[in-house]
């Protein structure tokens, strides 16, 4: 236990004794409908993150982000832990276009636009309306809103939304330089599948997805080992779920080889 509080190891080695996880696991349908916990949390986040941080410090947005998921509500943003994972590749891919699956309130939005350089810009496409307003406000206050659309829609509602992006996002031949898969783990290979389809990807655009290893998203994982060499190259980063050190997850980073 080190130098740590009771109260500091239980929220981070027993995640499952914290009310707000236990309230989260309540929600999970509701959730997984939604794209809500349903009891307001993600409202209450963003008053929290801007009472709690300074407008025009992406930074500061992030770790008061992750000072209300790990101490207030739990929240299912990528997180701090992750996030590095993702910086990494954004740092070493440079993109210019980029797309986000799974919004939600807008910290990889942030954590990602506040790395971006000269004219990259970052399109989030989000299921929930309400999550989408969160984000986009969130994002003003970081100063990244001329960074980041935010598109309410899904890549599988039927072509309205790929439509979109391609109408009003520049979303075009060979266009898209880096993907983050963070929503419906079962919308994962299908969605990936539309993209491919759509002909957006290069050889060198790269795919980060989270959460492969929980809640999982198996097909995809499997789908990447199988076209390993051949259509794509993976790094697989063995990491931990958001805001706790007990439970192990999956990071995908993977290369188009076209
Ligand atoms: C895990 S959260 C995203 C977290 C966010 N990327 C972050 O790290 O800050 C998943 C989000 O995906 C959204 N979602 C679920 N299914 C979706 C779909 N098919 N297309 C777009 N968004 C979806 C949910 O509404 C929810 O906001």
């Amino acid at each position: 236990m080190g130098g740590k509080s009771l109260a500091a190891t239980v929220r981070d080695r027993l995640p499952f004794l914290r009310w707000s996880v236990i309230r989260f696991a309540l929600g999970g349908r509701t959730f997984l409908r939604t794209g809500q916990v349903g009891d307001g949390r993600e409202r209450a986040a963003r008053e929290f993150v801007l009472a709690h941080s300074a407008a025009g410090d992406p930074d500061g947005v992030l770790a008061a982000f992750d000072d209300f998921a790990r101490n207030h509500s739990l929240l299912v943003n990528i997180g701090d832990e992750k996030g590095l994972i993702l910086d990494a590749a954004l740092r070493k891919t440079a993109p210019r276009l980029l797309l986000e699956l799974g919004g939600y309130c807008g910290y990889s939005a942030i954590r990602t636009a506040r790395l971006l350089g000269g004219d990259a810009r970052l399109v989030s496409v989000e299921m929930n309306p309400d999550n989408a307003d969160i984000a986009r406000s969130l994002l003003a206050h970081a100063g990244l809103a001329d960074r980041v659309n935010v598109v309410v829609g899904t890549i599988g509602d039927g072509g309205a939304t790929v439509k979109r992006l391609a109408d009003e996002h520049g979303l075009s031949s060979g266009a898209l330089d880096f993907v983050f898969i963070d929503h419906d783990k079962s919308a994962y290979l299908p969605d990936l599948r539309a993209i491919l389809d759509a002909g957006w990807l290069h050889p060198g655009s790269v795919v980060v997805a989270d959460n492969v290893g929980i809640p999982g998203a198996p097909d995809y994982r499997r789908y990447m080992r199988e076209s390993e060499g051949a259509t794509w190259r993976t790094t697989e980063h063995h990491t931990h779920t958001e805001y706790q050190s007990l439970l192990e997850d999956l990071v995908l980073e993977s290369e188009y080889l076209g």
